[in-house]
């Protein structure tokens, strides 16, 4: 009997990886708690089970139970992710056709609301650090700016933290927002955490924020795909909120996932607390040793500035070991120590780290990150040939050059060509380099020479960059 995915699984598990990657839980036996009972709970809407789009038993208490654990005036579950979250805040705030001020760097999920809605989008751009090459976070002033030169902005979406875990001044951004009496909503995928511990940056909701996404099991113990929709003000319509939430969402939602957020939210509230805090505070002694080598450098809440680097998130480990990019970094780690970690770029690996790991596993990758900085003295290992002003330069390509609105161009005629012809045609389709999924190009804008030398650039450094096609060459969508 052929079942590939199940293999694969299972080849997966039997390489025993020590887990730096989502979902929160890392594989380890919390949710054991019912997995005898897995297929018998795995239900359908029936006497006593509750309905998610019309919830008045066990699932309403279940949101009103994580709406007071969260400090939410009212949350909504999904079981289609932040993503669909994102859809339904989005579309709940803005009707079609209106216009909204979105984070450059937002997620892609931001971006399909945006077309789903027929949205005019506006944009702000994140800071970049040209010492630690990495994009940073929103300046609550280009946010003003903005507010104040369109008045036509409905609706504010920002990333808090970044997939990096670094945060901008979200309390400063709400009052902002605000002031100009539009909504704000943050898309907090990676925060479910913060509420746990006040060695954490504040959660959006604690800021002011109207509405914020969280994805429950990228920090948390529970099932990939389960996230929360926490609604923090009365400026948002509660009636249209849960009306979105049903339409972007299965009309067969999966108990296991409701039920695994139902359980993150408990062990929380109960233990996971006092756990998170120890393995918070063991990432820091363990990190602290790690600083003193020579050969790593580590981005951590010491780079917090107040401004760009307004805060940062304890549980990410952001390691750059001199002479290795990102890239070789996580293949190293995967493949001479079995950790895997969660994502790379051209100069960090990032390890999310969670209440669930154990004091071992950092102990492991910490040991995992001397020796092979050491073993990079020994051999003199040749570097990624990373031009690091290079890619702090490129990195200007969040100026997009807009020629078609985004949701005009999705719709428009298209056809392929190779990259190396596509300088000046204008782009019919996302190119997002994935992880961190941040769109380096959208339907309507230019192709520069820039953005063309950077598709190169991250092709021959093996990044996985979504959107380009292969067909005798890399090829790209263009519009026609
Ligand atoms: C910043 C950000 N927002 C939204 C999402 C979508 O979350 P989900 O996977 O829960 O749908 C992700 C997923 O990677 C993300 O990184």
């Amino acid at each position: 009997m052929k079942m590939p995915i199940l293999q694969g699984l299972k080849d997966y598990i039997k390489q025993k990886n020590i887990r730096f990657h989502m979902p929160g839980h890392k594989g380890k036996d919390y949710l054991k708690i019912w997995s005898d009972e897995v297929c018998k709970i795995d239900v359908t809407e029936i006497p006593g089970t509750d309905n998610l789009y019309n919830p008045k038993g066990i699932i309403l208490e279940s949101q009103e139970l994580a709406a007071k654990v969260f400090g939410a005036k009212k949350t909504f579950f999904s079981v289609n992710g932040t993503t669909g979250g994102i859809y339904a805040a989005i579309s709940t705030v803005a009707n079609p056709g209106s216009e909204i001020l979105i984070q450059r760097n937002s997620h892609r999920s931001v971006y399909n609301a945006v077309i789903l809605n027929n949205l005019k989008v506006k944009y702000v751009c994140p800071h970049y650090s040209q010492k630690d090459i990495i994009t940073t976070g929103v300046n609550p002033t280009d946010i003003e700016e903005s507010l104040r030169k369109h008045d036509n902005i409905k609706a504010v979406v920002i990333t808090n933290p970044s997939y990096y875990g670094i945060c901008s001044n979200i309390k400063e951004i709400a009052s902002i927002v605000h002031k100009y009496k539009k909504i704000l909503v943050v898309d907090e995928a990676h925060a479910s955490h913060f509420r746990f511990s006040n060695k954490l940056p504040m959660t959006a909701i604690e800021a002011g924020a109207d509405i914020t996404i969280q994805s429950t099991h990228k920090t948390l113990p529970a099932f990939t795909q389960s996230s929360m929709i926490h609604v923090g003000t009365n400026n948002i319509n509660i009636q249209k909120l849960s009306k979105m939430v049903s339409i972007f969402q299965t009309t067969s939602p999966s108990y296991l996932l409701l039920a695994s957020l139902d359980l993150a939210r408990a062990y929380m509230e109960n233990e996971g607390r006092d756990k998170l805090n120890q393995i918070i505070d063991y990432i820091k002694d363990s990190t602290s040793y790690l600083k003193t080598l020579n050969e790593v450098k580590i981005i951590d809440s010491d780079n917090i500035n107040y401004k760009d680097i307004y805060d940062f998130d304890a549980t990410k480990l952001l390691i750059h070991v001199n002479g290795l990019g990102g890239f070789n970094l996580e293949n190293i780690l995967r493949n001479k120590y079995n950790i895997q970690l969660e994502m790379s770029d051209h100069l960090y690996g990032l390890a999310l780290c969670s209440v669930f790991d154990d004091m071992e596993d950092i102990d492991k990758i910490v040991k995992a990150i001397e020796d092979i900085s050491k073993n990079l003295r020994q051999r003199q290992i040749k570097s990624d040939k990373l031009n690091l002003s290079y890619l702090g330069n490129i990195l200007n390509y969040i100026k997009p050059k807009i020629e078609i609105p985004l949701y005009q161009a999705f719709h428009r005629e298209k056809k392929i060509i190779n990259i190396h012809k596509s300088i000046g045609f204008i782009s019919g389709g996302f190119i997002i380099p994935y992880p961190p999924g941040i769109p380096i190009l959208c339907p309507g804008e230019i192709i520069t020479s820039e953005i063309v030398e950077y598709i190169n650039f991250l092709n021959s450094n093996n990044a996985n960059v979504l959107g380009l096609l292969e067909n005798n060459g890399v090829q790209i969508e263009v519009i026609i």
